[in-house]
């Protein structure tokens, strides 16, 4: 998966060369550019904002830069693909794991980071006459910048690529990926602190053990994220879940 990143900050991305992710880009699983806004810019003080039509506080960036900038590191490949745009921003649709998993699919991914008001509102209407562009969102809560949550999404998409993660288990297992929160883990020793492991655990007996993880994720779903237990389908439940 390529995958490239615009940003003013470019700094702020270089976690995407650490650990799991710089293992990936090693192993050629994906690859990360980070452009610089700045560089598409024409001015001695290149400046990448300026104050809102309307009033009101705070800058919004220019659409002239970006726009150079979209046009420059978004060009169709020798396939004539175009990545699917991302810009995060705390007034897009919601990032989950369904999204990760959509992004997992994607061959390549642009990053916008806005900072500031935002982007100019014909930056994303003009990209969009040409690619697929997500306006995204990676909690109800307002930060800084897009760069962060760059991070998050990226973190998250890779995680699901092929080869990534050392146990592809691990992805399949995990929180979410049955609708459910993930119940509680346990490794040695048995007894820690004065707290036992659950003895089920400990009992070889696989069909109990995965009965009980079920009942433990359930039990965590309904008390932490109830919401999560309507959205689940007909058939995501057994009769023994039901029971619980
Ligand atoms: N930029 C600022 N806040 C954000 C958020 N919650 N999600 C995505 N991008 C953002």
């Amino acid at each position: 998966m390529r995958i490239d990143v615009l940003t003013i900050f470019p700094e702020y991305l270089e976690p995407l060369r650490a650990a799991l992710l710089g293992k990936a880009i090693d192993k050629k699983l994906i690859s990360v550019d980070v452009h610089d806004l700045r560089d598409y810019t024409h001015d001695v003080h290149k400046a990448v904002d300026d104050s809102p039509y309307g009033g009101g506080p705070g800058m919004v960036m220019k659409p002239q830069v970006w726009g150079e900038a979209l046009d420059d590191v978004c060009k169709p490949d020798a396939d004539g693909t175009l990545p699917r745009l991302i810009v995060p921003t705390p007034a897009g649709q919601p990032f989950t794991q369904e999204t990760a998993r959509e992004y997992a699919r994607l061959p390549w991914l642009a990053f916008a980071c806005g900072r500031y008001e935002g982007i100019d509102q014909r930056v994303v209407d003009d990209a969009a006459g040409r690619m697929q562009v997500d306006e995204v969102s990676i909690g109800d809560y307002v930060l800084v910048g897009g760069e962060v949550a760059v991070l998050v999404m990226v973190e998250a998409v890779a995680r699901l690529l092929p080869g990534v993660l050392g146990n592809p288990a691990s992805a399949e297992q995990d929180s979410f990926s049955d609708g459910l929160l993930e119940g509680p883990s346990y490794t040695r020793p048995e007894l820690w602190r004065g707290l036992a492991v659950p003895d089920v655990l400990r009992s070889g007996n696989h069909k109990l053990i995965d009965r009980w993880r079920r009942d433990q994720a359930l039990e965590r779903t309904f008390a932490r994220r109830p919401e999560l237990l309507d959205r689940l389908a007909d058939d995501q439940l057994d009769k023994h879940d039901r029971a619980l």
